[in-house]
Order: structure tokens, then sequence, then C-alpha cells
């Protein structure tokens, strides 16, 4: 079992989020997990250009880090997101992965991943930011188990909290990958996604060939 830890704070090893982030990973190590963490900051990761072409031909067209990461992330079976509060959102560098995914997300190719997320902030709006990591991977497929955040204005003993907390999330996800577990909100969700989301597909079958074939192949149109 792989499971991909995302950091995506600037301060790199001075970040506290990667502080929560390694504390999730270990408990993931300690479950049995195969781990590792990728800095998106350290990637040449370049805007999404709105071209479509990965909905004709699978693949982006820019040339730069993103299709390395995207394999290393189809080939996980747990993605755990993380990123500093950045004006009550995630940071530009997570951002920017985010955008490179329509692919991802027409295909819905974290379709039966499991992930949760990771945050800390100034002062707060923690469960924003969470919530924005988490509906990106429900919006890509996937399934996510929760979430930990720290307000680094509640101090040192709220932070080791959540290290912790992270700690014991990440071991969760192992069992969670596992079992298989159930999240039937979630799945409502995304059959209600791809019940809305087949008439743009068949809007666009002329131009979204590999989207479309995929539906195709799934048995989704
Ligand atoms: C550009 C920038 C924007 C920030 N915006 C917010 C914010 O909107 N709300 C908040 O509570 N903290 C905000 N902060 C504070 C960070 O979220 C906080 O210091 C966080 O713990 C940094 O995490 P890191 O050490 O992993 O980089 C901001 C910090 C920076 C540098």
């Amino acid at each position: 079992m792989k499971i991909i830890g995302i950091s995506s704070s600037p301060r790199g090893k001075n970040s506290s989020t990667l502080k929560l982030l390694d504390a999730a990973l270990t408990g993931a190590e300690e479950a049995g997990a195969e781990v590792e963490a990728i800095d998106v900051t350290k990637l040449n990761l370049k805007y999404c250009i709105a071209c479509n072409s990965c909905h004709e031909t699978g693949v982006c067209a820019i040339k730069d880090d993103y299709q390395a990461l995207l394999e290393k992330l189809l080939a996980a079976d747990g993605i755990i997101l993380s990123s500093p509060n950045y004006i009550t959102n995630v940071t530009a560098q997570l951002k920017t992965l985010f955008d490179r995914s329509p692919l991802v997300i027409h295909e819905q190719l974290f379709e039966g991943k499991y992930g949760f997320s990771l945050t800390t902030a100034g002062s707060g709006e923690i469960d924003f930011v969470l919530d924005i990591m988490n509906n990106y991977m429900m919006h890509c497929g996937g399934n996510f188990t929760g979430g930990v955040g720290c307000s680094m204005a509640e101090g040192p003993s709220a932070m080791e909290a959540a290290i912790d907390k992270s700690q014991e999330m990440g071991k969760d996800l192992v069992e969670a990958i596992k079992e298989k577990r159930p999240y039937p909100e979630q799945e409502v969700a995304h059959e209600a996604w791809r019940g809305q989301f087949k008439y743009v597909i068949l809007a666009n079958k002329e131009q979204w060939t590999h989207n479309c074939e995929h539906w195709m192949e799934k048995g989704w149109i």
C-alpha cells in the first residue's frame, strides 16, 4: 500500500504544516504503508492554460513536472493533502496542482482512493481550508476520512495535540484503505456529480474524445 503526502508550504523544513504531514506519514508507515512526501513548492508546475487537450488526448500538453507527479498520485492508494492557510485558502502552489487536474476530475481518476487534509493557520478558519482540500479529493472521485488543523495562536500545546491527531489519522487512513471503508454520503455525492456531469461530457463528445471513451468504458454514459 502506497500513501503520498503533499506538502505545499514555501517554508520548507520550517513549515508547521509539514510537521503535521510528517506525523501523518509516520502514523501511516507504522500501520504498514509505504510512504512518500512530495513538496510541490520544489517542483516545476506551470499554470493550466485551459487548452483542453488533456480531455482529447488523456495527457497534459504542458511539459513540466506535472505528468510525473500525476503518475505517482495515480499509483497511490492514499493521498494526504496539506497546506497552510493563505488568505483563507490553500497556497498558490497547491492551487496550481488543483488547476492542473481537469483530466483527473473529468475521468474521476482518484476513484477508490482515500485521503485526508492537514492545515495550520495564524488565527483560524481551519475547517474552511480543510474543506477546500477535501472537496478537491471528492471532485477527483476519491473519498476523504477527515482533517486536522491547528491555529498557531493557540500555542504549542495545541500544536502537540494536532501532531498526535495527525499521526492517528495517518494510521486510520491505512485502515480505511484496507477495509475499503464505505462513506455513503460521499458515494451519493459522486453519483450526483456523475449524473449532472454526464451532460457536459455528451455536449463536448466531439472534442473531449478521451473523456468520452473513458465514460463509455466505465458505463457512465
Ligand atoms: C501569504 C500568507 C497568507 C496568510 N493568510 C492567513 C489567513 O488568511 N488566515 C490565517 O489564519 N493565517 C494566515 N497566514 C498565516 C499562516 O497560515 C500560518 O503562519 C501557518 O501556520 C504557516 O504554515 P507553514 O509554517 O506550514 O508555512 C498567512 C501567512 C502567509 C505567509
